[in-house]
């Protein structure tokens, strides 16, 4: 694929969060190197997460102590704050922009005047700084540091019990399924059965894949369980057959094609899609 480098998504936005960006276009762009060592692998907990946590907890914890009149906590969280917020300012020189010192001290220093309105006020300014880096951010760092890549992992081909990358692998899962339907629709039923059987068998070792990332077997009842397993038995039933029926045989390429394939694509390739872009070199 011949992406620019740097890879732009539009998506539509029908409504954001919070704080409203005024364009409607988003762009992933992927996020600077001197975030990585603020995620494992490379610090042992996700600490550009947890300082988040920490600016969240303070904030908040500005508002529900004014709530309570617990001045000395509002006080206390309003300094914590400031000094969060100062020390995440300085831990990804590219997004030093983002943050609005000035705009901190406002809001801890009307806070302090124990005021509700006043502090409810000056809020509006540094929340601002939080959601204007959310809206940019927030889903590029989801996509590169919480999601694994499918492009390491490999997968054993049943037939020649060879290990082979898992977009390979796709690929060959793909032509076995049209194989099975471009025969079919010639009326050649032995050779679709012949391709179905090689389809299925490719389609059923993707259940090895997911202990990869996953760690209960639960997952295993989408996309390759029972809806699956049906579908294929269907399949079979029609190609197995004196004289196919096909409104069934279709009605199960169907089944396979949304439960299985598109339903496990819209969940996992997305992501798998944008890392590529970034991992190309
Ligand atoms: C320079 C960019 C930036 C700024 C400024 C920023 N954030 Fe974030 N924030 C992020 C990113 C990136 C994530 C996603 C982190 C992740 O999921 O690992 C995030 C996630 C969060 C989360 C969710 C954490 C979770 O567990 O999913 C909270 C809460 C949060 N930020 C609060 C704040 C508050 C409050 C402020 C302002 C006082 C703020 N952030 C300012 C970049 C920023
Ligand atoms: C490369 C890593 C990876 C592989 C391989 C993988 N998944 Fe996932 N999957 C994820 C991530 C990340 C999520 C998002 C939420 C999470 O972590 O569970 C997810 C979400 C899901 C969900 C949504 C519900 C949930 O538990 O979050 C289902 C269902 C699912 N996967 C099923 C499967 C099945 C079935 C397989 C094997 C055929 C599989 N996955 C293989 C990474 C993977
Ligand atoms: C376990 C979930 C899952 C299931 C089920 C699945 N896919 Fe995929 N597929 C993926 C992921 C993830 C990618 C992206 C792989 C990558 O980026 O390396 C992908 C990529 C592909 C590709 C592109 C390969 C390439 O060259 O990059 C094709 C074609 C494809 N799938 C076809 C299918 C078909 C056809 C089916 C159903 C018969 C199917 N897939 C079922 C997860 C799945």
């Amino acid at each position: 694929m011949n992406f620019a480098r740097t890879f732009l998504i539009y998506f539509t936005i029908a409504f954001m969060m919070v704080l409203p960006v005024h364009a409607k276009d988003m762009v992933l762009k992927e996020p600077p190197k001197s975030l990585d060592q603020f995620y494992p692998p490379h610090s042992k907990q996700p600490k550009w997460t947890q300082q988040m946590h920490k600016l969240s907890n303070h904030f908040g914890g500005v508002f529900i102590n004014l709530k309570e009149k617990d001045f000395e906590n509002v006080d206390k969280h309003a300094d914590k704050l400031v000094e969060e917020y100062k020390k995440t300012s300085e831990m990804v020189p590219e997004w030093e922009e983002y943050f609005d010192i000035k705009a901190a001290e406002a809001f801890a220093a009307a806070a302090k005047t124990h005021d509700m309105k006043k502090a409810g006020k000056a809020s509006g300014g540094l929340g601002k700084t939080c959601g204007k880096c959310h809206a940019e951010q927030q889903v590029s760092v989801w996509t590169k540091y919480h999601w694994p890549s499918f492009h390491k992992i490999k997968v054993t081909d049943p037939s020649s019990e060879k290990e082979v990358e898992f977009d390979k692998f796709m690929k060959q899962i793909s032509g076995s399924f049209k194989s099975m339907r471009v025969n079919f629709g010639e009326g050649q039923y032995g050779k679709a059965a012949k391709a179905l059987r090689a389809f299925k068998s490719e389609y059923m070792e993707l259940k090895s894949t997911c202990s990869k990332c996953h760690t209960t077997d639960d997952v295993k009842r989408f996309y390759v369980g029972g809806d699956a397993e049906k579908a294929f038995q269907g399949l079979a039933k029609e190609l197995n057959a004196e004289k196919p029926n096909p409104g069934n045989f279709w009605k199960n390429v169907g089944l396979v094609g949304k439960t299985g394939c598109k339903n496990c694509h819209l969940t996992h390739r997305t992501y798998s899609m944008i890392k590529e872009v970034w991992e190309e070199k």
